[in-house]
């Protein structure tokens, strides 16, 4: 909770600093590379730094929970939270690196706005910036305690690479060292740690799509953008018996095999999550019914496809609906042409979960809530920095 004396001053000044994010943030980022270049070698990742939206989320996500400290005093923005917290824990980040994001965001911020910023001003934002910091601690520390080992990253050895749908492989990776591994859950991702060709280390999460419970064996499937810096290294340059460094698993947006009826809907390369919770759910002879949606640009396309109609074959309760944009639409798979309509596959107690591209999750999530769906039981997550969040 705020103090009274800086509840008045966060309330006034919030419109003011959520107005200049976007110009003290690259700010910030360029005073904390100045002084600690080593977070750029395999903690920050380089390509986000480049794209502006995405490089907001950490002061936006600052507002956000200031915005909440003043309209819901008393509640925090879990999610919010706790999505921070398993991205930070993955790539390793520890209660000594606070103070010092808060020395260059506080300098940047200082510079921004001038003489605008009063010592009070100053002193309120502070303390929100350590409400958060201490709630995002603790989590941290939770989550660092429930993993198998007290390692970030442990060397992991290629032992398998299949190729699926379209540019996307699946990669099978075997523990290189004798470190015990966590059993992951279904929706969770792992870090993935390489050097680039300038020798520069590259970390990126990827969802586990298979083997969920085998925790000497992590998959990852990834697709290839050839404009990217990591998935044209991986795609390209990791040979069989290749060692590199994974985390261990984190991801709070897990799947149960009991509960309400399930929604799934995917897009693309978006499937992975729905692939491992699918195939757990069957491994655990789930009853639970389970709507799978997925659109893709065609049939072919559909990474993870004979994984996933395994899992729904095994599911006595699933049930499958397909959406391709061109080509053959198999009844088999109960295609359509087009876009996805999530609207008729909604049950009023349904639980949906939603991950693919941006503008398909919108469109996703506004049927769902159109249908009645509370926005508590809407899931989603997003590939790369999440642009919601701060939004
Ligand atoms: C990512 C917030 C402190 C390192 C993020 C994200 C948010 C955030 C919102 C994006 C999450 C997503 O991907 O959806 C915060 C807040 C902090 C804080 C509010 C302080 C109160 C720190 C500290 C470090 C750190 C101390 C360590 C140096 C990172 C890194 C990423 C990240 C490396 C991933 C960004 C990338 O790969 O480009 N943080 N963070 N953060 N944070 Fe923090």
């Amino acid at each position: 909770m705020l103090s009274t004396k800086s509840f008045p001053v966060i309330e006034a000044t919030l419109p003011i600093i959520a107005e200049r994010i976007s110009s003290i943030t690259p700010n910030f980022y360029n005073r904390l590379f100045a002084a600690h270049p080593e977070l750029l070698d395999g903690i920050f990742s380089r390509s986000n730094q480049k794209n502006g939206t995405q490089q907001q989320a950490l002061a936006g996500s600052i507002a956000v929970f200031a915005t909440y400290l003043v309209k819901h005093p008393g509640v925090t923005p879990e999610t919010m939270l706790a999505r921070v917290a398993h991205k930070h824990t993955s790539l390793g980040v520890v209660e000594e690196q606070y103070p010092i994001v808060y020395k260059h965001l506080f300098d940047a911020i200082a510079e921004d706005l001038g003489d605008a910023l009063t010592p009070e001003i100053a002193e309120a934002w502070t303390e929100v910036y350590w409400l958060m910091a201490h709630a995002l601690i603790k989590i941290e520390k939770g989550l660092y305690a429930q993993q198998a080992n007290a390692e970030i990253y442990t060397p992991w050895k290629l032992v398998e690479r299949t190729e699926t749908g379209v540019d996307s492989v699946s990669f099978s990776f075997e523990p290189a060292d004798d470190t015990p591994a966590t059993v992951a859950k279904p929706g969770q991702f792992v870090s993935v740690r390489m050097p680039m060709a300038d020798g520069v280390r590259q970390v990126r999460q990827y969802t586990l799509s298979s083997d969920i419970e085998q925790a000497n064996r992590r998959t990852i499937t990834v697709k290839l953008d050839v404009n990217g810096e990591f998935s044209p290294v991986i795609h390209n340059d990791l040979k069989l018996g290749d060692v590199l460094e994974l985390s261990n698993p984190y991801g709070d947006l897990v799947i149960d095999e009991e509960g309400a009826p399930l929604v799934i809907a995917t897009a693309g390369i978006g499937c992975t999550p729905s692939a491992a919770a699918l195939q757990t759910l069957a491994a655990r002879g789930s009853n639970r019914k389970v709507t799978v949606l997925h659109a893709d640009q065609e049939v072919g396309a559909w990474p993870l496809r004979e994984q996933m109609l395994d899992s729904i074959a095994k599911l006595p309760q699933a049930t499958l609906g397909t959406w391709f944009e061109r080509g053959e639409l198999p009844e088999e798979l109960n295609a359509k042409a087009g876009y996805m309509n999530l609207t008729d596959a909604l049950a009023e107690d349904a639980e949906v979960y939603l991950c693919g591209p941006l503008p398909f999750m919108h469109a996703a999530r506004s049927q769902a809530l159109e249908a009645g769906i509370p926005a508590e039981r809407i899931h989603y997550e997003v590939f790369g920095t999440d642009v919601w969040l701060a939004a």
